[in-house]
């Protein structure tokens, strides 16, 4: 940890709390829950941050204009004893997302972006999704099983995203891998391994960028209805020059292929988990928007987000200087009882579901609709066209391997139909 950020106001005999123990890694709820009761606003020595785990100190902190996104700091922080030459792709990268920026960059950069979302793009993406489900669910229906992950919950947002940004089948394998190595860096790595996973995020960015830029120039030539077509003009009218495109498309694509991933998988199991809740939505499918919100709720793909304190400030009763990195636990605040009722029980009835799995604030998803018309989609059709649906008794699932706090999800999840 680079010292520059250690807290003074620690104790010695705090609690400490292992997120990445292999039991948290299956199971996070019953830590962030002992966390949320003992410790709500927690400093880890020993991962040089502070994590907040109350609803409504994580919801304050989305919205807080003394935090700050750019998390350069928490990059930094994880190098060990790398220089941090090694990583300036990654930094280079990261450093025009708009993900990282504070007003008022942030705001242009998400106009920008918005171009690219537009109601009539989205409503040509429906289709999309909806004939890439039914080609995955075709290549697996004669089986009688199928591995959730790697059959459609990798498959299908890759697809749906490479055909949006019109990115050739040859190099869509590298995508999942490139996203994976460049968001586990980013997401507040774990384990002893720091170095390398810092090392594979530079290469990833290198690689990543460098597709990223050539399919630019390409479209620059021969302009197209996809996404990157379409920001291509939106910079272009705005009199921007392209030089921070590449980021913009990296974190688009980066930020809706994992957590869909892992989104898909949570939404399968925490339906064949709760065989009352997924006999619900089949007798009376209309029930299928709240049921997303839910399962977005109940086991979100994304279970943390970072802030650096850009002042001295002071949350619940906890002082954090300036310069210190903060882990907003989404996860923990949206099974926190102060804010939901019963929130260890999966109701697809649930109404409020003022989830916080999207963020909140000036950096709410950009993908949410997209992300939510997935999932509606892809869920639909899997209980419609397999009612039978459930684990595969002789399989294992195997929960996420993902060795950062910001992503959770599966490995594997067999099932027979
Ligand atoms: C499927 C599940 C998804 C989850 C759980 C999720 C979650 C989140 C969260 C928590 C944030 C807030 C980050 C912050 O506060 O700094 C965020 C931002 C963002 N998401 Fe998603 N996301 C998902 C899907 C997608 C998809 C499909 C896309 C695009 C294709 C996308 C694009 C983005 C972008 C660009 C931002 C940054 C927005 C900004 O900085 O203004 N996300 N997402």
């Amino acid at each position: 940890m680079n010292s520059q950020h250690k807290n003074t106001a620690v104790k010695a005999n705090q609690p400490t709390y292992d997120l990445f123990a292999p039991s948290a890694l299956v199971n996070s709820y019953p830590l962030f829950k002992r966390m949320r009761e003992e410790d709500p606003v927690h400093y880890s020595e020993s991962f040089g941050y502070w994590v907040l785990t109350r609803y409504r100190d994580v919801e304050a902190a989305l919205r807080d204009e003394r935090l700050s996104s750019d998390r350069t700091a928490l990059f930094i922080n994880q190098l060990g004893s790398l220089d941090v030459k090694e990583i300036q792709n990654f930094l280079h990268l990261i450093s025009k997302m708009m993900v990282e920026k504070n007003p008022p960059e942030h705001t242009r950069l998400r106009k920008l972006a918005n171009q690219g979302f537009t109601t009539r793009a989205l409503e040509s993406w429906r289709s999309i999704i909806q004939n890439t489900t039914d080609q995955l669910l075709d290549n697996v229906q004669n089986y009688g099983g199928m591995n959730v992950v790697s059959d459609l919950s990798i498959p299908l947002p890759t697809l749906i995203l490479t055909e949006i940004f019109g990115v050739p089948e040859t190099d869509r394998a590298n995508f999942i891998k490139w996203s994976m190595d460049i968001a586990t860096f980013f997401g507040g790595a774990g384990g002893s391994n720091l170095e390398e996973f810092a090392r594979k995020a530079d290469k990833a960015a290198a690689q990543f960028s460098a597709l990223i830029r050539q399919l630019i120039e390409q479209r620059r030539r021969q302009p197209g209805t996809d996404m990157i077509s379409l920001l291509i003009v939106a910079y272009l009218e705005q009199g921007f020059n392209l030089e921070e495109l590449p980021s913009l498309c990296i974190q688009i694509l980066n930020a809706g292929l994992v957590t869909t991933t892992d989104l898909i998988s949570n939404g399968v199991n925490a339906l064949l988990r709760h065989p009352d809740q997924l006999q619900k939505l089949q007798q009376n499918p209309a029930l299928i928007n709240s049921a997303v919100e839910e399962i977005i709720r109940f086991d979100t793909a994304v279970p943390f987000f970072f802030r650096i304190a850009k002042q001295d400030l002071t949350i619940g009763g906890k002082d954090i200087t300036a310069g210190s990195v903060i882990a907003l636990g989404l996860g923990a605040a949206n099974h926190d009882p102060q804010k939901f009722d019963s929130p260890s029980v999966f109701d697809i009835t649930r109404s409020p579901n003022e989830h916080l799995g999207f963020g909140a604030g000036i950096h709410f998803c950009l993908g949410a609709v997209l992300a939510r018309m997935e999932l509606t989609i892809c869920l639909t059709t899997l209980l419609r066209r397999l009612p039978n649906l459930s684990f595969a008794p002789d399989k294992q699932a195997i929960p996420t391997k993902h060795n950062t706090l910001i992503l959770k999800g599966f490995d594997s999840l067999p099932v027979k139909f």
